[in-house]
């Protein structure tokens, strides 16, 4: 079942201060923090890590540790990455329209 959230699902309670990461989705800006896995960026600032291929319903990761591969998103260059394990790095972009998918 699909649930609209309001707010993000992940709500930052510590290193609010910490340096700004800028990164991009769909062409939007956005921005994490120093150390934030892509995972925790992206669910940081939006209801949802991606949608399921097979039904389009969000998903947000399963076992947040790299061994269920519920959490791959897709660079804009076409390089899909494990969400909950790779670190933000500064000007990632990322897409939600994968090839194929559409
Ligand atoms: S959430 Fe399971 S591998 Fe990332």
């Amino acid at each position: 079942m699909a649930t609209h959230h309001s707010r993000p699902q992940f709500q930052r309670h510590f290193r609010r201060d910490d340096a700004h990461i800028p990164f991009t989705i769909d062409g939007t800006a956005y921005s994490g923090r120093r150390g934030d896995t892509v995972l925790v960026a992206i669910m940081s600032v939006t209801g949802q890590l991606r949608r399921s291929e097979f039904t389009s319903e969000p998903r947000a990761g399963f076992c947040l540790i790299g061994a269920c591969q519920d959490c791959f998103v897709t660079l804009a260059c076409g390089t899909r990455v494990r969400a909950c394990t790779t670190p933000l790095e500064a000007h990632m972009a990322f897409t939600t329209r994968e090839s194929g998918n559409e």
